[in-house]
């Protein structure tokens, strides 16, 4: 490159990261969300489930139960969200790539790990993932991790497949990118009817370790949580995301359904 070109590019470069972020409110100056290594390590610690400011539970003790939320993050997740830090309860959601890619910026992406839940990987565009060749999988899973990473500062260690379909060519796509597979041992089938007693009759049936199943991305289900959370506080549940379930890191590729 001539010398004389540099300050063009400078420029040129400057003017990308410049650029104000597409948002239905009043242009704000976009601030990019790049964190220099020591603050990057910081936002880590404080946000990500299973690093050193994470809470503590023997659930081999007490009566411990993992609510999981799929598919978004969508329209209702933010109630969601607002919902569980109320109550002070974490979960575990599992994102879908493309949804975090329409997630203005982020924003709610990083409110689940800022908020101390957990975030999983559920593909980039939610196909079956056993119908797919295999370097397919691989990149349903990385771009997922990729985005998620970039917005967060968050590597995240669980995937969930879509529909739980999965064999041993996603098994091993799976311990490749560093991902545990969680299933569920309770559906609440949230997607099927829709109604919020119903999801709630579901979810209550948990017992000590299991993994609920359920969909942010129905408003019927955020509408479900309150009164889920009250009888499962009633019996005693102590509510956790799935890493905090097993107390340690969840072995890359394993299939997991409950504790
Ligand atoms: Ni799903």
């Amino acid at each position: 490159m001539r010398i004389w070109a540099l300050p063009l590019v400078l420029l040129a470069l400057g003017g990308c990261v410049t650029q104000p972020e597409q948002d239905d409110g009043p242009v704000v100056p976009f601030k990019p969300f790049v964190l220099d290594p020591p603050a990057l390590a910081r936002r880590l610690a404080s946000i990500q489930p299973g690093w050193p400011r994470s809470r503590r539970f023997d659930c081999a003790r007490i009566k411990c139960v993992a609510l999981t939320f799929d598919d978004g993050p969508g329209r209702y997740t933010g109630k969601l969200l607002d919902l569980l830090r109320k109550r002070d309860v974490r979960a575990t959601f599992f994102v879908v790539g493309q949804m975090v890619a329409e997630d203005r910026g982020g924003r709610i992406t990083r409110r689940i790990a800022e908020e101390g839940h957990e975030l999983g990987n559920h593909s980039w565009s939610h196909p079956s993932l056993p119908g797919l060749p295999q370097e397919q999988v691989r990149r349903q899973l990385q771009r997922t991790q990729d985005i998620v990473q970039r917005l967060t500062g968050v590597r995240m260690r669980m995937m969930r497949p879509p529909y739980g379909a999965t064999d041993d060519k996603v098994a091993a796509e799976s311990r490749h990118a560093g991902l545990a597979q969680i299933l569920w041992n309770v559906d609440t089938l949230d997607w099927l009817d829709r109604v919020a007693s119903t999801v709630t009759k579901r979810a209550i049936k948990a017992t000590p370790g299991s993994i609920i199943l359920l969909h942010d991305i129905h408003g019927s289900t955020v509408d479900a949580v309150p009164e889920t959370l009250d009888v499962l506080s009633k019996k005693g549940f102590t509510f956790v995301t799935v890493s905090e379930l097993y107390g340690r890191r969840p072995e890359p590729g394993r299939m997991y359904t409950e504790r």
